[in-house]
């Protein structure tokens, strides 16, 4: 341990993700919703999403990650468990108690937390609070959700959204000016408006979708451009923005309003939908892995949803060990 005036950063070490092997496509969404394949790459810029199976859990999903991620960072023991989720698996106990114990980790500290697609921007300022009060010296940060199980079924304006999957982090104690540290994380919330993205059990989601498009596109571009401030950096040097992907279009905005050119905004949408809190782990773990992010790179983080939370994050990105591959993306 470090002395206490010693300032701890938190270091990501490790990265892995999980998707489930069901891939639907628009065109079979169309054979059972009143849409077409044309007006959701348009208005989304989705083209297919992962569906977990009926008897697949959050729970599932969070493990197949986490495991990836610990497999590829140094062999340490990881102190305590953040799961970033708007899907638990049941009210009590919190899912994360199990997923730990699935891991062999019984006995660290485990919580659920609710913040909505920012969840893991949340739970990544929780791991660097878990850090600097020397609760830990290792956290897992994991963001894992069911939320096509959040959309009404046969409601076209929710349903071709949300998807399913997983993303998780493992984060060290550190030094602030290594590459792999959180950078200042900027973050906020702003229940007046928790009546735009709603629902009271799965099968009930009720979204004021243009309200929301709105609220998504300001709230990313001014928490990610006081992040980069925050950072001391200005935003010609980032070379990777990696947004919680809900929308291509709102992601392509955010990019516009800071000025970001676009072969600089790493997207994935196409190919998983709205993953939640899972977005941007499963970004990063996808683009890491295929060469868009590479060690060096000046990466901002940033997130929006249902709350409203919002959040952004900087991050030097480190050279991580990117072996074993997820099957998916072998
Ligand atoms: N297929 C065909 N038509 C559809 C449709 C679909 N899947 N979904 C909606 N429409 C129709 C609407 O019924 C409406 O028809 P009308 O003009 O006859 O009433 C029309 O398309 C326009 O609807 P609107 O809601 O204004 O479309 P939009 O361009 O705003 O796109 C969203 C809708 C939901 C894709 C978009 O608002 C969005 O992505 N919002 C943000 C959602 C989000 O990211 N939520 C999670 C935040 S983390």
């Amino acid at each position: 341990m470090p002395p206490h005036n010693e300032p701890a950063a938190a270091v990501i070490c490790g990265i892995g993700a999980a998707l489930p092997t069901r891939v639907v496509s628009n065109a079979e969404l169309c054979t059972h919703l009143d849409t077409t394949d044309e007006w959701i790459r348009s208005r989304t810029g989705i083209a297919q999403r992962h569906i977990a199976g009926h008897n697949s859990s959050t729970e599932d999903l969070a493990v197949q990650a986490a495991a990836q991620a610990l497999a590829r960072s140094a062999p340490r023991p990881v102190q305590a468990l953040v799961l970033a989720t708007t899907t638990p698996d049941r009210c009590c106990p919190a899912t994360a108690t199990t997923v730990a114990s699935q891991l062999g980790l019984t006995g660290i500290p485990a919580l659920d937390l609710a913040a909505g697609c920012t969840g893991f921007l949340y739970g990544l300022a929780t791991a660097v609070g878990f850090i600097a009060a020397r609760a830990a010296d290792s956290v897992l940060v994991i963001g894992a959700e069911r939320l096509s199980t959040l959309p009404a079924r046969g409601d076209r304006t929710t349903v071709p959204l949300f998807a399913d999957g997983a993303g998780a982090v493992v984060l060290r104690r550190g030094q602030a000016w290594e590459d792999g540290a959180v950078g200042p994380v900027v973050l906020g919330s702003d229940g007046t408006y928790a009546e735009l993205i709603r629902t009271a059990r799965p099968g009930a989601l009720q979204m004021q979708g243009a309200e929301v498009f709105r609220h998504a596109v300001d709230r990313m571009s001014a928490a990610s451009a006081q992040a980069v401030a925050a950072a001391g950096w200005r935003m010609e040097d980032v070379d990777r923005l990696v947004p919680h992907q809900a929308n291509a279009r709102i992601t392509s905005l955010v990019a516009r309003q800071l000025a970001v050119p676009d072969d600089r905004q790493l997207q994935n949408i196409d190919s998983v939908g709205n993953t939640g809190a899972a977005s941007i782990p499963l970004l990063l773990t996808q683009a890491a892995a295929d060469g868009r992010l590479k060690a060096g790179h000046r990466v901002v983080l940033t997130a929006f949803g249902a709350g409203l939370t919002w959040g952004a994050t900087t991050i030097n990105w480190p050279d991580l060990t990117l072996t074993p591959r997820p099957r998916e993306f072998q």
